[in-house]
């Protein structure tokens, strides 16, 4: 066989090979293989000097052709593997903006915590303060300061989940609960609150303090082991129930609408002297009567009161010169009374289909 027909021979075999080659390495392989210093191409040019020398320059001119054309074939394969490699990217990548996007999941404030907030409005407004209170508490703060009598059935720890239980519903001296000898228990309402502001302020004191409050309770339609109050004292010069009343109607007219009336019922409350419960009018039947308000047309909210002089003394207040009112609202209450709640349950439950319609 000819030089010229062993050209033809690897020009067409190299243009298999590149062509099958069906990747980077296997195309690199090839063109080793190929043209390399020992590859094929190489080998035939070195049999030159055996052929007569009339036919080398025709040989030799193949020899370039073939050169020439299997670089380029091997060019154009590695264009070809790049821009498969580019379409099959851009395909793996691609982004259909079109396609509805995932939306942000943005909460909101609880209920209850909206409630409180819009209380704390209302109070600042007319100039009060919002004070925090500890939820971890002395017995000497939760009840005796507010003169809560040692045999009170709410020391009992049916009532009242203690912490460090040193001997409850035990007689002891208030001044020992004052020094540190306090039963440590949650608190059972945020009326305490009262007694850390008197000792740590001096009148004119208003203010308001919300939080946590515990009971052991099962949790019920109605009652939950774990609640929320907002604490109100006022404690100034001439302050008569006047005064009460009219802070209170101002507040639940603010809360619930002007068409809401409130209603006063004498209570008994330790620290205050007087002291009633309020009710508010049944936004569900208008004072008529219906099954949410269990018929009588009215719904109790809070406690309130004028401050017993017993609770000032014990904070070191003069009785004689100054008086005060406080109370002590119910925010799940509220919320229940607002919203018509049938359930107190489900503002404890976590329920995002409740809880996203307020
Ligand atoms: N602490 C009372 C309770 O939990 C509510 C209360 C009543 C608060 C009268 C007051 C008040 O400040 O004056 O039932």
């Amino acid at each position: 066989m000819s030089l010229v027909e062993d050209l033809k021979e690897l020009e067409a075999r190299a243009q298999e090979l590149i062509t099958g080659a069906e990747n980077a390495a296997k195309l690199e392989e090839a063109r080793v293989a190929l043209l390399g210093r020992k590859g094929e191409l190489t080998a035939l040019m070195r049999m030159m000097g055996k052929i007569a020398p009339e036919e080398r320059p025709l040989v030799g001119k193949r020899a370039n052709e073939v050169r020439a054309a299997v670089e380029a074939h091997l060019e154009s394969r590695i264009a070809e593997m790049k821009r498969a490699a580019q379409a099959s990217r851009l395909a793996s990548e691609t982004v259909d903006v079109t396609l509805p996007g995932t939306r942000p999941h943005i909460g909101h404030q609880h209920l209850i915590s909206q409630i409180i907030e819009e209380a704390e409005d209302i109070f600042t407004g007319i100039g009060y303060t919002v004070e925090r209170g500890p939820m971890v508490e002395t017995s000497y703060y939760n009840f005796t300061a507010l003169n809560a009598p040692m045999d009170h059935p709410s020391r009992s720890a049916r009532d009242t989940f203690y912490v460090v239980d040193n001997a409850p519903g035990t007689v002891k001296h208030p001044e020992a609960h004052a020094h540190g000898e306090s039963d440590i228990l949650l608190r059972t309402q945020t009326s305490g609150e009262q007694i850390h502001v008197m000792e740590s302020q001096k009148p004119p004191i208003y203010m308001i303090s919300p939080g946590a409050v515990y009971r052991p309770d099962t949790a019920d339609a109605c009652h939950l082991p774990q609640f929320n109050q907002i604490e109100g004292l006022v404690v100034d010069e001439g302050i008569t129930f006047g005064d009460l009343k009219g802070t209170l109607d101002y507040f639940v007219k603010r809360m619930f609408g002007a068409e809401r009336k409130t209603r006063y019922r004498p209570h008994f409350f330790p620290f205050t002297e007087p002291s009633c419960e309020v009710d508010v009018s049944c936004g569900v039947c208008h004072g008529e009567g219906c099954s949410f308000c269990k018929h009588s047309g009215w719904i109790e909210i809070l406690g309130c009161g004028m401050v017993d002089p017993n609770v000032l003394e014990n904070c070191g207040i003069d009785p004689e010169r100054y008086s005060g009112f406080a109370f002590g609202i119910g925010a799940e209450r509220v919320a229940a009374l607002r919203y018509d709640l049938p359930d107190l349950r489900t503002l404890m439950t976590g329920d995002m289909r409740f809880l996203n319609q307020f």
